[in-house]
């Protein structure tokens, strides 16, 4: 089966553990695991899962989980929540189970690279939903509309929004939602990011709590800072669960005990991890807006959510190599435009330590200075 490479996580994975100051990563500061067990109160952790046998263990994911997966909706019974390999593996498993060979598939662009290819691989004609600066990266609902055809399946969007960080706010949810469900489509909405709101009044409910054709999917890298884990899941209604569980069961047979107990203690205590990383967040989108206003190199759409923005360059060079001069010359990581197939754009990620952010952004700066 051929499939475009991928581009984001070749450059990060070719670069990632060789560099100083690491502000292309996109989890909010991942934590020890000492940090995570004395945040939940649980440093016995171990200890009580030293008589646990190791099994394959609950299927679907345990109760524990799947109860605390479905706390995060409104609408949500555990049965609707099906646990997966990362929202990677959430993401893929949608793909694998909906889409078949000639349906359309009508996603987001620029965004995470595996919201269009894998349904381009398994054969859908994949049509593109371009997202503009000029439209504060919104979806335009009338250019989606037009993009519908007889053979829609599946429209793929990712609400906050990777690699810009916009979000789509209710209203707008609703509308999509509207035209999946007028076109008998389902409608993906990649939530891994959901919950990181720069601003305190700012809340979109989950898709899958407003449309009954949207699968929502999750992660417990970003706003959990547990990407080490390695899980996410699925949240959809009944049919699309059994579809997706037939599809699992040639996949995965269940994720690791281990994990599914750790997860199971970050939800019963997600308020803590949210206070400790909307913290991070806020933080670090005041320092990096300042830093923006102050360099006219560099120009944005101010993020609204998640933990990354996508900056706008001015420089006579392309993406790729800005990205790998500062490597070289500052020891700062960034991901160029070019991994999202937009050039004259570099992504950032505003989630890591502040300490970190406040020292890339210094040393940019310097990196900038003779270009100005
Ligand atoms: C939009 C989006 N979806 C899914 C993923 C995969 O996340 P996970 O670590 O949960 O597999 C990422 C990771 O960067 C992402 O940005």
């Amino acid at each position: 089966m051929k499939i475009d490479p991928f581009l984001v996580e070749k450059f990060m994975n070719a670069h990632e553990h060789n560099v100083e100051l690491n502000l292309a990563e996109t989890c909010v500061d991942p934590f020890t695991l000492g940090e995570f067990l004395a945040l939940m109160g649980r440093e016995d952790f171990f200890e009580d899962l030293k008589e646990t046998r190791l099994t394959y263990g609950f299927i679907e994911g345990s109760p524990e989980l799947r109860q605390g997966l479905a706390n995060l909706y409104d609408h949500v019974k555990p049965e609707n929540v099906l646990v997966a390999g990362g929202a990677i593996g959430a993401n893929f498993l949608v793909f694998y189970s909906l889409v078949e060979p000639g349906d359309t598939v009508i996603s987001v662009f620029p965004a995470y690279q595996q919201l269009y290819s894998v349904a381009k691989s398994f054969g859908a004609n994949v049509k593109l939903l371009h997202l503009r600066y000029e439209d504060q990266w919104l979806t335009d609902v009338d250019e989606l509309a037009e993009l519908v055809d007889d053979e829609t399946k599946l429209i793929v969007v990712n609400n906050p929004h990777n690699p810009t960080g916009s979000l789509i706010d209710t209203g707008l949810l609703k509308e999509i939602c509207a035209i999946a469900e007028k076109a008998g489509a389902y409608l993906l909405c990649d939530e891994s990011y959901r919950g990181l709101y720069v601003r305190p009044d700012d809340f979109v409910p989950s898709a899958v709590d407003l449309s009954e054709k949207a699968v929502a999917t999750g992660s417990f890298s970003k706003p959990f800072s547990l990407s080490g884990l390695r899980l996410g899941w699925i949240a959809a209604n009944e049919q699309i669960i059994e579809e997706c569980m037939l599809h699992r069961d040639y996949t995965t047979i269940s994720n690791s005990m281990i994990d599914d107990a750790l997860a199971a203690l970050a939800l019963k205590h997600a308020d803590r991890i949210y206070e400790r990383n909307l913290k991070i967040i806020r933080t670090n989108h005041g320092i990096l807006s300042r830093w923006v206003e102050d360099e006219p190199l560099i120009e944005w759409v101010p993020p609204r959510a998640g933990s990354i923005a996508f900056l706008r360059h001015n420089l006579k060079m392309s993406s790729e190599e800005l990205c790998l001069r500062l490597i070289r010359d500052k020891g700062v990581f960034l991901v160029p435009g070019s991994c999202f197939e937009m050039e004259g754009f570099l992504r950032i990620g505003y989630g890591c330590k502040t300490e970190t952010l406040k020292a890339g952004l210094t040393r940019f700066k310097e990196f900038l200075n003779p270009y100005r």
